[in-house]
């Protein structure tokens, strides 16, 4: 393809590609598939890397993550970003509601616009010409930092505004939003965090505060960024008379509004939409905090103006504090899968956002120690969404005198078995694997969701099937007749036979669930899958030595140790053994394929005959090879196809071997060890 056609081509497929970003994160109704677009996506990725010059910054290929910065240069705000006053009760809204009529010296009733107030951080966007030029956090409100690199990888932000036929596109737009993480979002991150052994957020806030604030947007586009956007600064040649307008004009251009705006007449009936949010709160994807409430009419808000730090015209009716005080009533110390000891703060219970809290995690000793955490202590307790509540702080001036310090113990409370803490590590694990603590979590582990998905067997169950002595590791399992399970509190004959029909329904099986199963340390739910594509079967993985799992991209020395150690232990290959005797079946797994064209590059010219060039160059990087645009010396093969181009003279000049269309097809083929 010629440079020009190439130019013409690659401009149609990121209009599109950007189309079909929109109604898929803006519209929720996409047009196409997912593996439609992954196919369009796949060609411009291919076009931008035969023609680098092609590749312009409101390409979708961009939001993968730019270079990392040495630091960020700072960005001053056109218009300040202002902070909002808060009220706490109808009263105080409508104290807000008549000081703006005072203000404005008139009785007659107000337009508002009410919205959600997102729990996120404030970000504003600079739209030139149509293309997202800056982004910047809010900073001090008069200049914040340059997050660009980083907006750039949040899908729901358009990287070029859609054309409206109703409103040109302005020379510079400022636009205004929240960039937060939703919750579903957060509970992955988390998890995943937790499997590689992180500390995890706090909650989704500082998830999304600190996913900003990385120098390195690779990370930042692996983080499940998204946006509201709830307002505008400069906005040139556009003349906006509501703030309702603006917003509408803000999604007819691609940007994500909060669906839940709405347009409230007088007070009273944003007083309402209040109550409606707090009572929908616990169902929302996302966190708020309270909702914004707006004088509508921009020309109104021009003349209430501001107050040093926050508008005259606007007020967040904030939702009671989610942080409440309690007692601690005792600290006990839990048993993790893999023997770390976790202590938890058993509290007098209270109402911490119209849910009751009753425990808290403590994190570890560290954690208690910092925070200077006693029995008997009053305490500031928070939650965050669903995630488990914490305690913020203990109110010192609450203190008698008889609170009792903390100490960890030095025996495991559940078995008795010396406990140690390994250097490098804040976490004191029990060292005895039969610990019935640790026997409990792994089983848990092993029936759960994403492991062998045994519906049905919860922790009472499993409670019960320890502490009686009817299983001692997960190899016991199927091992257990129905009249064993019978005996069992709140185990009538059907729901025995409900079990014992879910577990022989899992031992049908998947070698990455399998894997993830074993609740090998390190080995969460993604490795288990790289692995189990990697090695392709159980035996394979068993035989498998650290210089084998060393070759993996995703694992380092300390996956690579544990996973030879746990198959190393003889006690784990006889659970192993009897899981597969009793029929559990674990299906292999198609190879991932091998990197045996790794460091060779491939330059493609003219027409392949039974493979599309996409097709080749994928297979190319499939096995570790490169495919690229022009010859050079560094070019391992030039791959002739019908009516080469001056691709083939350059190659002759150089030297570079010429292979024809048969030859790459044995390279390809030979290459790969799929099964
Ligand atoms: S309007 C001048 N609308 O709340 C008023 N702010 O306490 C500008 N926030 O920094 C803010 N949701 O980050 C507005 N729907 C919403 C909001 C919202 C969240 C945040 C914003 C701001 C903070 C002010």
């Amino acid at each position: 393809m010629m440079e020009e056609a190439a130019r013409e081509r690659a401009a149609y497929i990121r209009k599109e590609l950007n189309r079909h970003n929109y109604l898929y994160y803006l519209l929720d109704d996409p047009e196409i598939s997912d593996a439609e677009y992954d196919r369009m996506m796949r060609e411009l990725v291919d076009l931008e890397e035969r023609f680098p010059e092609l590749i312009t910054p409101d390409s979708p290929t961009q939001r993968v993550g730019a270079r990392p910065l040495e630091k960020f240069t700072t960005i001053e705000h056109t218009i300040p970003m202002l902070s909002l006053e808060n009220g706490f009760d109808k009263d105080e809204i409508r104290a807000f509601d008549h000081r703006v009529k005072k203000l404005l010296g008139t009785d007659a009733t107000i337009t508002y616009t009410a919205e959600p107030k997102m729990d996120g951080t404030a970000v504003e966007l600079i739209y030139e010409k149509g293309l997202l030029a800056r982004a910047s956090t809010r900073g001090d409100g008069f200049t914040g930092e340059d997050i660009t690199a980083n907006v750039r990888t949040i899908r729901t932000v358009p990287l070029v505004l859609l054309s409206d036929p109703s409103f040109p596109i302005p020379g510079r737009m400022e636009v205004r939003g929240e960039v937060f993480i939703g919750l579903s979002g957060f509970r992955s991150l988390n998890k995943q965090r937790l499997e590689r052994e992180e500390a995890p957020f706090a909650n989704p806030r500082n998830a999304a505060a600190g996913s900003l604030r990385q120098l390195d947007p690779r990370i930042t586009a692996r983080r499940p960024l998204e946006m509201f956007c709830y307002g505008v600064g400069v906005v040139e040649g556009a003349d906006f008379n509501t703030h309702w307008e603006a917003l509408r004009i803000l999604k007819r251009l691609g940007l994500r509004i909060n669906p839940l705006a709405r347009i409230c007449r007088g007070i009273e009936s944003a007083v309402e939409y209040y109550r409606e949010i707090e009572s929908e709160r616990n169902e929302l994807p996302y966190e708020i905090d309270g909702v914004v409430i707006k004088v509508d009419d921009l020309g109104l808000q021009r003349r209430l103006g501001k107050k040093s730090r926050s508008p005259r015209w606007a007020i967040a009716y904030k939702f009671a504090p989610t942080q409440e005080s309690t007692s601690v009533v005792s600290i006990e110390v839990q048993v993790g899968r893999t023997g770390v000891l976790t202590p938890v703060a058993n509290l007098a219970p209270v109402s911490v956002g119209g849910v009751v809290v009753s425990r808290a995690t403590l994190h570890n000793e560290d954690e208690i120690a910092k925070k200077d955490i006693r029995r008997g202590d009053t305490v500031l307790v928070q939650r965050a969404g669903d995630v488990i509540p914490e305690v913020v702080k203990v109110i010192e001036s609450k203190r008698t005198g008889g609170e009792v310090r903390f100490r960890m113990p030095d025996s495991c409370p559940v078995c008795g078995s010396e406990v140690v803490r390994l250097s490098g590590e804040v976490a004191r694990r029990c060292i005895n694997t039969s610990c019935r603590a640790q026997v409990k979590e792994r089983i848990k582990h092993f029936a759960s969701k994403n492991a062998l998905d045994v519906d049905g067997l919860g922790d009472k169950l499993v409670k019960q099937l320890v502490e009686k002595g009817l299983v001692g590791s997960y190899a016991d399992l199927f091992a257990l007749k129905r009249d064993m399970i019978c005996g069992l509190e709140r185990m009538a004959e059907k729901s025995a036979d409900n079990l014992l029909a879910a577990m022989e329904k899992s031992k049908k099986t998947t070698l990455d669930r399998f894997v993830y199963a074993l609740g090998i340390r390190y080995v969460g739910q993604h490795l288990a899958n790289v692995l189990a594509r990697h090695f392709g079967s159980l035996e394979r993985l068993i035989g498998a030595n650290e210089e084998g799992l060393l070759d993996l991209k995703e694992v380092g020395p300390q996956v690579a140790g544990s996973v030879v150690a746990f198959f190393g232990n003889p006690e784990n290959r006889r659970n192993i053994e009897r899981l597969l005797a009793s029929g559990v079946m674990p299906e292999a797994m198609p190879l991932l394929h091998e990197p045996v064209l790794a460091g060779m590059t491939f330059v493609l010219t003219g027409t392949l005959s039974s493979l599309t060039r996409a097709q080749a160059k994928a297979q190319i990087e499939r096995l570790g090879g490169k495919a690229a645009g022009t010859v050079s010396s560094r070019t391992s093969y030039v791959v002739a196809g019908e009516n080469p181009g001056s691709k083939l003279d350059k190659a002759r000049n150089l030297g570079v071997e010429i292979i024809d269309e048969e030859r790459l097809k044995e390279i390809l083929g030979g290459g790969s060890n799929a099964s």
